[in-house]
């Protein structure tokens, strides 16, 4: 028999304290070089990147660091006129991982008139299937991770009207496996980030009773490995983003005490570059906007004092979903 493997070794050297300037510093400096080869090689993702460094800087109270006034104005000129979604950088096709990205930025700037709102919202229910299932965009990939996007945009523009919530809901619920998990589709393996998706839709649209939660917690507890790290699915290595994916899951099912707190900190810490500043996969790796984002929202969750409250649903700062009177549904406190 043979027991899961996969995993790094922590170094002694690795970084053991939270370097937030450096992650500031980060995050200010990145994108200013518009020819940077990395800048360049993620034009096609630019809308959900701008998202990941706002919550950062925001979580971090630097929100000040970033060129707002540009930013707005790049939300604005990705909106596509006839369909009415946004896409991830001018001249792209519209898609809803972005018109989600473009929603959430604009929500936390609270400057939603800069885009055509009710464009959105004809955009992301034309998206939907008869089904209950969403589109990514006009290509017509399903995945639950595109049901999330619908209704987290929809509610965050308190427009969960304009689509059919209960077939989306029943759609989810039949991506659910015999583990508590879920997948992209329906027979799809359970997967930590679509886990994280179903549960948040499932939050949002206060359906948490529909949850095998002990099951669903267990498997999610079980993707920490050794080292303190979470892994996506079984015999993966570990992966910082799945602090995020498997924590705010957890966070929902009021089950973060399941998993070893001070090791997964640990983890998340040892993933940061002392040099660069920033947070990778993996120790070691390169830094990346990402990963910088989840490393800190997964620091959040875990309680860290020098970080603001994260909303485990939105992945947004919890000030702003207090603002908006959003509350995604949690469970009560698990065992
Ligand atoms: C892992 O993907 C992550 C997911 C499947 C979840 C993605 C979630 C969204 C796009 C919804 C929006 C998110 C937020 C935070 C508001 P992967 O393809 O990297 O998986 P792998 O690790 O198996 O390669
Ligand atoms: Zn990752």
């Amino acid at each position: 028999m043979s027991f899961n493997t996969k995993d790094v070794v922590l170094s002694e050297d690795r970084p053991k304290s939270l370097l937030l300037e450096k992650h500031s510093d980060y995050l200010a400096g990145y994108g200013l070089n518009k020819d940077d080869f990395e800048y360049c090689m993620t034009e096609y993702l630019r809308m959900s990147g701008v998202y990941w460094a706002l919550t950062a800087m925001e979580i971090m109270n630097q929100s000040s660091r970033m060129p707002k006034d540009e930013i707005i104005e790049f939300i604005t000129s990705c909106q596509d006129n006839e369909s009415g979604g946004i896409s991830a950088s001018n001249g792209h096709d519209p898609h809803m991982l972005y018109t989600l990205s473009a929603v959430q930025v604009l929500t936390m700037y609270d400057r939603l008139d800069a885009i055509d709102v009710e464009g959105v919202v004809k955009y992301i229910s034309s998206l939907q299937q008869e089904d209950g299932s969403f589109f990514g965009d006009k290509w017509g990939e399903v995945d639950t991770r595109f049901t999330f996007c619908a209704v987290n945009a929809l509610s965050l523009l308190q427009r969960l009207d304009a689509i059919d919530v209960n077939e989306a809901v029943e759609f989810v619920l039949g991506c659910m496996n015999f583990d508590g998990g879920f997948g992209s589709k329906p027979g799809s393996e359970s997967h930590a980030g679509l886990i994280y998706c179903c549960v948040g839709t499932l939050s949002i649209c206060k359906r948490m009773d529909a949850l095998q939660a002990d099951e669903l917690a267990w498997w999610l507890c079980e993707r920490q490995l050794p080292s303190g790290g979470l892994n996506g699915r079984p015999e993966k290595l570990p992966d910082l983003c799945y602090s995020w994916w498997v924590m705010s899951s957890l966070s929902m099912l009021n089950r973060i005490h399941w998993v070893d707190k001070m090791d997964l900190q640990e983890f998340i810490l040892a993933c940061q570059d002392a040099e660069t500043g920033g947070f990778s996969d993996r120790p070691g790796n390169i830094a990346d906007p990402f990963h910088t984002l989840f490393g800190l929202a997964g620091l959040s969750l875990l309680g860290n004092p020098s970080i603001k409250k994260i909303n485990p649903v939105y992945c947004m700062p919890q000030e702003t979903i207090d603002r908006l009177r959003l509350e995604p549904q949690i469970l009560p406190i698990g065992i």
